[in-house]
C-alpha cells in the first residue's frame, strides 16, 4: 500500500531504478490498483443488496435501480478477477495479494448501515477522481488497462448518486444519528470521518442532466458468471 499510495515512491521524474525496474513496479501498483477494487466490490454488493429490502414494497424505480447497480458490481468483481488471471500470466512468480474479500466484506458489513454507506459512497467518488487524474492522461498506461478503469468508471458515476440516495436516506433517521458513533470512529482508519462530517454541513450540488448523461454508458464486454 505505501508503495501504491505514496508520492514519493512514484516513478515520475527523478527515478533511479532501471527501466525494467519501473516497469515492474508499474504492473505491481497497477495489479494491486485493481486487486483493491476487486476487493471493495464484494462488500459494497454485500451492503446494496441489502439495501434493496427497503424498496421491495415501494419504490419499484429505486429497487430496479439498486438491482442494475448490485448486477454491476458482480460484473466488476468478475472484471477484475479476469485483469488479475492477465496480470498473473504476464509478470514473474511470486506476487501475492493477501487480502481475501469475504474477510474484508465480513468486518465491512459488522459495522453500521451509515457507516458502510458513507465508506461506500466515497470509494465511488474517489474511483471518479483517480480515473480523471492519474489514468485518462497517461500516455504510458496499457490502452487495455485504461478502457478497464474508463468503463469501469462510467459505472460508478451512476453507483455514486444511487450511493448518495441512500446514504442521504439512511442519514435522516433520527436513530441512526445516535446508533453510529463507533462505526464512525471505525471509519478513522480509511481518513472518512472528518470528510463526512464536511460533507454534511455543506450539502453537495444536486447532479446535473448535463453530468448524469456524460457519465452513463452500459460496460457490456464483460458479463459476471450466472
Ligand atoms: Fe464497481
Ligand atoms: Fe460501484
Amino acid at each position: 500500500m505505501t508503495l501504491l499510495l505514496d508520492p514519493s515512491v512514484g516513478l515520475g521524474d527523478g527515478c533511479t531504478l532501471s527501466a525494467d525496474d519501473q516497469r515492474l513496479i508499474s504492473q505491481i501498483q497497477g495489479r494491486t490498483y485493481a486487486g483493491i477494487f476487486g476487493v471493495a466490490e464484494r462488500f459494497v454488493n454485500a451492503k446494496i443488496v441489502e439495501m434493496q429490502a427497503a424498496h421491495v414494497f415501494d419504490g419499484q424505480t429505486a429497487l430496479e435501480a439498486l438491482v442494475r447497480f448490485s448486477d454491476e458490481e458482480l460484473k466488476h468483481q468478475e472484471l477484475f478477477r479476469r485483469v488479475e488471471a492477465l496480470c498473473e500470466q504476464a509478470m514473474p512468480k511470486g506476487y501475492v495479494f493477501a487480502a481475501d474479500p469475504n474477510d474484508v466484506a465480513r468486518a465491512v458489513m459488522s459495522k453500521s448501515t451509515w457507516a458502510v454507506l458513507a465508506l461506500t459512497l466515497h470509494i465511488e467518488l474517489f474511483t471518479q477522481s483517480h480515473y480523471r487524474e492519474s489514468i485518462d492522461g497517461d500516455a504510458m498506461l496499457s490502452p487495455l488497462y485504461k478502457d478497464v478503469f474508463k468503463y469501469h468508471w462510467r459505472e460508478e458515476c451512476q453507483h455514486a448518486m444511487l450511493d448518495e440516495l441512500e446514504f442521504r436516506r439512511v442519514d435522516a433517521r433520527p436513530a441512526t444519528r445516535t446508533a453510529t458513533s463507533s462505526s464512525r470512529n471505525s471509519l478513522n482508519w480509511w481518513g472518512l470521518s472528518t470528510a463526512f462530517s464536511r460533507r454534511r454541513q455543506k450539502p453537495t450540488q444536486p447532479i446535473s442532466p448535463r453530468s448524469a448523461a456524460a457519465c452513463s454508458g452500459p460496460m457490456q464486454q464483460v458479463r459476471h458468471p450466472r
